[in-house]
């Protein structure tokens, strides 16, 4: 028997309250129960995204939403401007232009944020930009934009600011409607603690106004009837929605409900500088800033002379524990930790116990228990619950 941890920033553990609620049977989706679901969930999301703004919910993996996302807010010829940290930064650039927009392209080096000022002056020199596309937590490297002085920039221009808070929200303070997120997209699989197959985005008034004009064909993804059919007297979804999904989002909202959302981000805190200063002390570069706020994902830098690409596949098959390898054009050169949604101080343990014996294995010299010993020391200190 080999024990199997889950610690990848997505899919994400589920905790046993939430895999009881997907184990209970269907119901109907037109019956009032669904409504009532239906109803608690978006008030639950509203809660979680700090926001009074509309919030849709689709049956759809994250990338669903982030097209839905173009689809409904940008013509063909228009420009948005893309900030790009990373490979879903790069996700951005690639749906923008398949769908026509003129896009003015802030490529950033991965493992670097992107720079307000950038965004500042792309907006001054193009005034006519319709939305600006940018990453919260930039999962394949683990960078946290900081979406507030972003946010400050694009709400002095007629231009909205769409976030892309997939593998953020939930983990990190992110504060919708106060620092000006027009859309933002989210996602079942992470800090929201339910399997995939649920994606969400908050929309404000002024992305509403962007909508109204958009004439791109749309249909499933169609924002206008997703808001007419759920906020009608007895909201539902325009088609089938994930039932199951649903009632499982709900019992994982409780879940955060209950902790409440300001020790929701104080345990990613702990959890992730425990798991950075593990890192640390073993000698190895963490890939990106040193950042308390970057808690989603702890990016490390795979050190000289160790197969990259050994790292995951020896820790998944002799110990049973997933971890995150590089995307696109970090494979092989860096490995991700995950900390984001149902994780604990023992995850953290767990994680570096197996990265100590892997790497040490791969001819790496480990000192054994220093990063193990490093995450406890952070650990003992939480004043929250782990
Ligand atoms: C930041 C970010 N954006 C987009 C996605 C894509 O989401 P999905 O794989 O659910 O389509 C992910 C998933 O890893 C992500 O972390």
């Amino acid at each position: 028997m080999l024990k199997r941890f889950l610690l990848t920033p997505g899919p994400t553990p589920v905790p046993p309250e939430v895999l009881a609620a997907l184990s209970e049977p269907v119901i109907h989706h037109r019956a009032p129960r669904f409504t009532e679901i239906l109803t608690e969930v978006v008030a639950g999301l509203k809660y979680v995204y700090q926001t009074a703004n509309d919030v849709l919910v689709f049956a759809a993996s994250g990338t669903g939403a982030m097209e839905s996302a173009v689809v409904n807010l940008v013509n063909p010829g228009d420009a948005v401007i893309v900030a790009s940290v990373g490979n879903f930064g790069e996700r951005w650039l690639k749906l923008t232009r398949q769908w026509g927009a003129e896009v003015v392209a802030l490529e950033y080096e991965w493992g670097t944020k992107a720079d307000p000022a950038d965004i500042e002056r792309a907006l001054a020199e193009h005034p006519e930009t319709k939305a600006v596309y940018v990453q919260f937590s930039e999962t394949s490297t683990g960078v946290v934009n900081d979406i507030r002085a972003i946010g400050e920039i694009v709400a002095k221009t007629p231009a909205i600011l769409v976030v892309d808070a997939i593998s953020g929200l939930g983990a990190t303070d992110l504060k919708t409607d106060e620092w000006g997120v027009d859309v933002c997209v989210a996602g079942s699989q992470k800090a929201l603690m339910v399997p995939p197959g649920l994606a969400y985005v908050a929309v404000s008034e002024k992305a509403w106004a962007v909508v109204e004009a958009a004439t791109q064909p749309r249909f499933y993804f169609d924002w206008v009837a997703a808001r007419k059919k759920m906020t009608g007297d007895s909201a539902q979804t325009p088609y089938t929605p994930a039932v199951s999904l649903m009632v499982a989002q709900n019992a994982a909202i409780g879940l955060i409900r209950d902790e409440g959302l300001e020790c929701v981000f104080e345990r990613h805190r702990w959890l992730g500088k425990a798991c950075k200063e593990g890192v640390k002390a073993l000698g190895i570069e963490l890939f990106g800033p040193d950042d308390p706020e970057a808690n989603s994902v702890t990016a490390c830098k795979v050190p000289a002379g160790v197969d990259g690409g050994k790292i995951t596949k020896l820790a998944r098959d002799k110990y049973g524990v997933w971890l995150a390898g590089g995307q696109g054009k970090l494979k092989g050169q860096i490995f991700r930790f995950g900390h984001c949604g149902y994780f604990g101080a023992s995850d953290i343990l767990v994680g570096m116990g197996v990265v100590e014996m892997v790497l040490a294995e791969l001819g790496y010299d480990v000192a054994f228990g220093a990063g193990v010993g490093a995450a406890e020391r952070v650990l003992m200190k939480s004043p929250v619950q782990l």
